[in-house]
C-alpha cells in the first residue's frame, strides 16, 4: 500500500497535539486541559437559527463564494467594529473555517520552493500547509524573554537572508495567548511594509481578548493590499463544528482562491452560513463567554504561577503557556507523566514547534470546577513525582 502514497503526504509529520490526544482519550476520568475549541455550546439563537433553516428546507449549494447575505453582514461588522472596509462582492469569500482559508490563500500564491516565515511557536497547521504545497518554512522563533513576541529586528533579518514570499500572522496566537498593541503592530507594518512580501494574517481569535481592542492588520495604511485577512467563527461564537470562517483581502487574490475553493469544496454548508449571519447580529454572548474566559485565566495563570511553573498573562484566546523548564522533563515526558499520574491532560509545547519542550499549553476552555480540579492534581503530581 505504502508505494500508493505520495512522498509529501508520508513525509508530513502527524499533529503533535492528535497523537498525545488519542493516548488521552484511552484514559479514563481524565481532566483535559488540551481542547482547542470553548467548552460552551453555540449560543442557543445560533442553534436555533440552525433548527430552524433546515426546516425551512435550506439543504442547498449556495454560490462558490458565499451567500451573499452572509459576505454583506462580514463587511459590514467589519466596518463597524474595524473601520475595515472590504467590498462584499469582490473582496470576501466565505470558507469552511478558518482552515481552509489558510490553505486556500497558502497555495493560491505558493510555487514550489517559495518560502514563507512562520512565528514559533505555532498553531500545528501552519507548518503542514506550506508542505504540502511543497513550500519552504522560515522559522521566526520568539522566547518567553521576548513575551514570545515577534522581534522587528530579526523579521528584517530574515527577510533580506531568504526572501520570503509570504508571513503567517497569527494574534492573539495560539499557543502562547499573546497579541500586539496597535504600537507594536506598527512597528511590524513600518518593517513589512518596504519588504515585496504578502501578510497572511490567522485573526481566528480576535474577540476573544482581554481589556485590550483587538487591531487588525489590514487597519494599517497600505496594509490592506499586501494582507490576507482570515477571520473565523469557531472560536468568538463557540461554533467549531459549524465549520465557517472567511477570508478577505484583493479582488485578484480572492479571485483565484474562490476557483480553487470552487473546485475542492464548492461552498460552505448553508446551514453553517445562515447560522454566521446570526453569530453577526449581537456580541452579547460573545461578551459573557469572554468575561467567564478572563475570569479562568486569573485564576489558571496565578496559581501555575504559584506552582513555579512560570506563566505570562495572555491577552487573548483561551490559552496559556507554561514553563516547565525546571522539572528537567522535556514537555513531551511532563504531558505524559502528568496524564498517566494524576489525569491531567495539557499539550506539550513542542507540538507547537521543537524549540518548546519546555513548554506546555494549557487551555482554559473548561469549566471553572474543571480548571481547580486540575490544579489540586498538579499540586499533587508536583509534590509526589517531581524532583524540584
Ligand atoms: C490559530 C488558529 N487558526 C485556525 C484554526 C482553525 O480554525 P477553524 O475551526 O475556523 O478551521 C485554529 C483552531 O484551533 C487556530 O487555533
Amino acid at each position: 500500500m505504502d508505494r500508493f502514497i505520495s512522498h509529501k503526504v508520508k513525509n508530513l509529520a502527524p499533529s503533535g497535539i492528535r497523537q498525545f490526544f488519542d493516548l488521552v482519550l484511552k484514559t479514563k476520568d481524565v481532566v483535559s486541559l488540551g481542547v482547542g475549541e470553548p467548552d460552551f455550546a453555540a449560543p442557543w439563537r445560533i442553534r436555533e437559527k440552525a433548527i430552524y433553516s433546515l426546516e425551512q428546507g435550506y439543504t442547498s449549494y449556495t454560490s462558490n463564494k458565499g451567500l451573499l447575505r452572509l459576505r454583506l453582514e462580514i463587511a459590514h461588522f467589519l466596518k463597524k467594529h474595524y473601520r475595515l472596509i472590504y467590498d462584499p462582492g469582490e473582496e470576501i469569500l466565505v470558507t469552511t473555517g478558518v482552515s481552509e482559508g489558510l490553505d486556500l490563500a497558502i497555495r493560491t500564491i505558493l510555487n514550489p520552493q517559495e518560502r514563507v516565515i512562520l512565528v514559533y511557536p505555532c498553531y500545528v497547521a501552519y507548518p503542514a500547509v506550506v508542505e504540502l504545497s511543497a513550500g519552504r518554512v522560515v522559522p521566526l522563533y520568539t522566547s518567553f524573554e521576548e513575551s514570545f513576541k515577534i522581534n522587528p529586528e530579526k523579521l528584517k533579518e530574515l527577510i533580506k537572508r531568504y526572501k520570503p514570499k509570504a508571513i503567517i500572522l497569527n494574534y492573539p496566537t495560539n499557543p502562547t495567548g499573546v497579541s500586539y498593541s496597535k504600537e507594536e503592530l506598527k512597528e511590524l507594518w513600518r518593517v513589512l511594509s518596504k519588504e515585496d512580501l504578502l501578510v497572511i494574517s490567522d485573526e481566528i481569535y480576535d474577540l476573544i481578548t482581554y481589556n485590550f481592542k483587538h487591531t487588525p492588520f489590514s487597519t494599517f495604511k497600505g496594509a490592506k493590499g499586501k494582507t490576507i485577512y482570515l477571520g473565523g467563527f469557531s472560536k468568538n461564537y463557540a461554533m467549531t463544528g459549524f465549520r465557517i470562517g472567511f477570508a478577505c483581502g484583493r479582488r485578484e487574490l480572492i479571485e483565484q482562491m474562490s476557483k480553487i475553493h470552487s473546485f475542492v469544496m464548492l461552498c460552505a454548508p448553508i446551514i453553517s452560513q445562515l447560522s454566521a449571519i446570526e453569530a453577526l447580529n449581537s456580541q452579547k454572548d460573545v461578551e459573557s463567554m469572554v468575561k467567564e474566559y478572563r475570569r479562568r485565566r486569573d485564576f489558571i495563570v496565578g496559581e501555575l504561577n504559584n506552582l513555579g511553573f512560570k506563566t505570562l498573562l495572555p491577552q487573548g484566546t483561551f490559552y496559556c503557556f507554561s514553563s516547565i523548564k525546571n522539572t528537567g522533563l522535556s514537555s513531551l515526558e511532563f504531558a505524559s507523566l502528568l496524564l498517566k499520574k494524576v489525569k491531567v491532560a495539557v499539550v506539550p509545547g513542542e507540538a507547537f514547534g521543537l524549540l518548546y519542550r519546555d513548554f506546555i499549553r494549557v487551555s482554559f476552555a473548561s469549566p471553572f470546577p474543571d480548571l481547580k480540579e486540575a490544579i489540586l492534581r498538579i499540586r499533587k503530581f508536583k509534590e509526589q513525582y517531581l524532583k524540584n
